[in-house]
């Protein structure tokens, strides 16, 4: 079994030193033998290591300081553009420019991203997501260039750690499998699955700190808001549209 699965962590500071040419090709190499739907590799990997593009999509991510301070910020495109362009060279009519296929597209960019991820680690790298990607997407295809046909889906921030994180918890097995149905919770089984997460030591911290009555509330009131969620839906819709993905009629 691989090792560095269970000791991730995501890392949010970074040494200085750059990512060596041959490994960085090699973990790049990593992502992109991963499953893809019809392998018609339909994303596109966008690293940026130059400090000007850094900053430029720092505030982008909400000023995460790991996008100047890591030597690489690593941007997971669907990316339809190159597909569509390939049929269209050898007289093939293509029809990818609809939501099936960003959405498609948007799932091999993310198995790709965790491939590169996996890799990283095994290699001593660290590794943080940026989910501001799906915020700002608008912007983020500007500052890359990003034509039509090819959508911001996911972020990965890469470098050398410069720190070693406590690993985080997760939910108990049986709180997210479910085996031949789903079986639907009851309000008893949603108080035990969750009862070791509310128990902890961070989760009583955190909850003083943001000042809720308890941890769910830091979510629906703090981090992940009614009030944002509808503003950056709308604000990813347009995006989508803008890039061309919503011709879903014949
Ligand atoms: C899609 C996605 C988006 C994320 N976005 C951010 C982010 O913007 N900033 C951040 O610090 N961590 C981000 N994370 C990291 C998560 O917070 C982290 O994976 C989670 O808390 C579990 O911790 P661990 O990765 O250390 O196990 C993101 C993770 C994923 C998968």
């Amino acid at each position: 079994m691989n090792k560095s699965i269970f000791s991730h962590r995501s890392i949010r500071n970074f040494k200085q030193d750059a990512i060596p040419e041959n490994l960085m090709k090699k973990i790049l190499e990593a992502a992109i033998r991963a499953s893809n739907t019809g392998n018609m590799q339909a994303y596109s990997i966008v690293v940026s290591t130059e400090k000007a593009i850094k900053e430029k999509l720092l505030p982008l991510h909400f000023n995460q300081k790991m996008v100047v301070e890591a030597p690489a910020v690593i941007t997971f495109c669907a990316d339809l553009n190159r597909f569509e362009k390939w049929c269209k060279l050898r007289n093939a009519e293509p029809q990818y420019d609809n939501f099936l296929w960003l959405y498609t597209a948007s799932i091999d960019a993310v198995i790709a991203a965790q491939n590169l991820c996996i890799a990283a680690e095994d290699e001593g790298l660290g590794i943080c997501y940026l989910g501001t990607t799906n915020y700002t997407a608008k912007q983020i295809i500007d500052v890359l260039n990003l034509p039509k046909l090819v959508i911001p889906v996911t972020t990965v921030v890469l470098g050398y750690p410069n720190e070693n994180p406590e690993l985080t918890e997760r939910l108990p097995l049986e709180a997210v499998v479910h085996f031949q149905k789903y079986s639907e919770y009851s309000d008893n089984d949603i108080n035990s699955l969750y009862a070791e997460k509310e128990s902890l030591e961070l989760s009583r911290k955190l909850i003083v700190e943001n000042e809720t009555e308890n941890l769910a509330q830091i979510f629906t009131q703090k981090r992940y808001t009614g009030k944002n969620n509808i503003h950056f839906s709308k604000e990813l819709l347009k995006a989508i549209e803008e890039q061309g993905f919503m011709n879903n009629d014949n």
